[in-house]
C-alpha cells in the first residue's frame, strides 16, 4: 500500500495536483480540509465561537463527517448524512475551519477517519499536517508552497472568473493571515516535513507541479 501526502499553505495549488496526480495514478484522493470545513460549517450555523473550545469539544461527539466518492472520484462530503461538498468552499468556512482546526478535539474526531481511509487504499491525501502527523510513514511527502503575491494573485484571478467581485490586498492579508494561525497553533501545526519534498510553484505550470510530483513518486515505487 502507497501513501503519498502534500501539505502546504492555503492557496498554494494542493488540491488541484492532489486530485490531477491522484488520477493519474489511480489512487483515492483525499482532500482533508473539507473535512475540517464540514466541521466548521456546522459550528458556523450553530452560531457557536470558534475560539469556545469547551463547547466545540462537546459538540463534537454530535457530528459525522463522511466520504463517499463519485464515479469520477470526486470527493463527495457529507455532514451528518448532508452532502455539504458545494456549502464549505466559502471563505467563511475556510477561516472558520483554521480557527476551529486548532481545538485538540476537532482534530481528534477526524485522526482516525483520516488514518482508516489510508489503511484501506492507496491514498493521495492533502492538508497541513498529513506528513508530520496524520501518515508520518507516508511513502512520499511533498510540501507544495508558492509565495504570498502569487498565491495571492491566483485566488484573485479565480473568484474573478467566476465572477465574484474581490480586493486583491483583502485577499493576501486572509492568507497569510490564515497561514500564520494554521503555523502558530500548539496542536499539528503547519510546517514542511523533515523528509519532505520541497516544490515552490511560485514559477511553475500547473503540468509542471503535476509532472514533478509523478516523477518523485516515480523514484519511491
Ligand atoms: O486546505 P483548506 O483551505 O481546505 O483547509 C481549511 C483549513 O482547515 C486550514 O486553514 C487549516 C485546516 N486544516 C488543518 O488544520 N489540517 C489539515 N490537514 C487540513 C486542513
Amino acid at each position: 500500500m502507497y501513501s503519498i501526502a502534500i501539505d502546504g499553505p492555503a492557496g498554494a495549488g494542493k488540491s488541484t495536483i492532489a486530485k490531477a496526480v491522484a488520477k493519474e495514478i489511480g489512487f483515492i484522493y483525499v482532500d482533508t480540509g473539507a473535512m475540517y470545513r464540514a466541521l466548521a460549517l456546522y459550528f458556523l450555523r450553530e452560531g457557536v465561537d470558534g475560539h469556545d473550545r469547551e463547547r466545540i469539544a462537546a459538540a463534537c461527539p454530535d457530528i459525522s463527517v463522511t466520504i463517499d466518492y463519485d464515479e469520477d472520484g470526486g470527493q463527495q462530503i457529507f455532514l451528518n448524512g448532508e452532502n455539504v461538498t458545494s456549502l464549505i468552499r466559502e471563505e467563511e468556512v475556510g477561516k472558520m475551519a483554521s480557527t476551529t482546526s486548532a481545538i485538540p478535539e476537532v482534530r481528534a474526531a477526524l485522526l482516525e477517519l483520516q488514518r482508516g481511509m489510508a489503511r484501506s487504499a492507496n491514498v493521495l491525501m492533502d492538508g497541513r499536517d498529513i506528513g508530520t502527523n496524520v501518515l508520518p510513514d507516508a511513502s512520499l511527502k511533498i510540501y507544495l508552497t508558492a509565495s504570498d503575491d502569487v498565491r495571492a494573485k491566483r485566488r484573485y484571478d479565480e473568484l474573478t472568473a467566476k465572477g465574484i467581485a474581490c480586493d486583491y490586498d483583502q485577499i493576501r492579508e486572509d492568507i497569510i493571515a490564515r497561514d500564520k494561525q494554521d503555523m502558530e497553533r500548539e496542536i499539528a501545526p503547519l510546517r514542511q516535513a523533515e523528509d519532505a519534498v520541497l516544490v515552490d510553484s511560485s514559477e511553475l505550470s500547473i503540468e509542471q507541479v503535476i509532472d514533478k510530483v509523478i516523477a518523485e513518486f516515480e523514484k519511491i515505487k
